[in-house]
């Protein structure tokens, strides 16, 4: 099959309809992909002052400081970040997640 003469007329404004669904789509798309990443942010709240200008919240701990035990914030929410405060109870119950802290402790006995 081979396009010639008055076909044009019709596979043009044709083509120019598809190009422009494809392009209305496309648009769409980037938009919800958009806010679907602003509703992505984890840390709501932790060092945002402090973060300007830094790509990301980092916390050293010297691990022969800790005590026997600790627990770390893994929800954002603890006000006594990175240490856990309970905070991660709320959010369950509000969101219907389920995180919890990191935990950890020395084994008795170690040296
Ligand atoms: Fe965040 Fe407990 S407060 S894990």
């Amino acid at each position: 099959m081979t396009i010639c003469g008055k076909d044009w007329l019709i596979v043009i404004p044709a083509a120019g309809a598809i190009g422009l669904a494809v392009y209305f789509v496309a648009s769409k798309c980037q938009g919800a992909c958009g806010d679907a990443k602003k509703d992505d942010i984890i840390n709501k709240s932790q060092q945002k002052s402090q973060q300007k200008g830094q790509e990301k919240v980092v916390t050293e701990i010297d691990i022969e400081e800790l005590g026997d035990s600790e627990a770390f914030c893994r929800c954002w929410r603890s006000k006594k970040f990175p240490y856990c405060d309970g905070s991660h109870n709320n959010h369950n119950k509000e969101t219907g997640d389920n995180v919890g802290p990191l935990c950890l402790s020395k084994k008795s006995g170690s040296s």
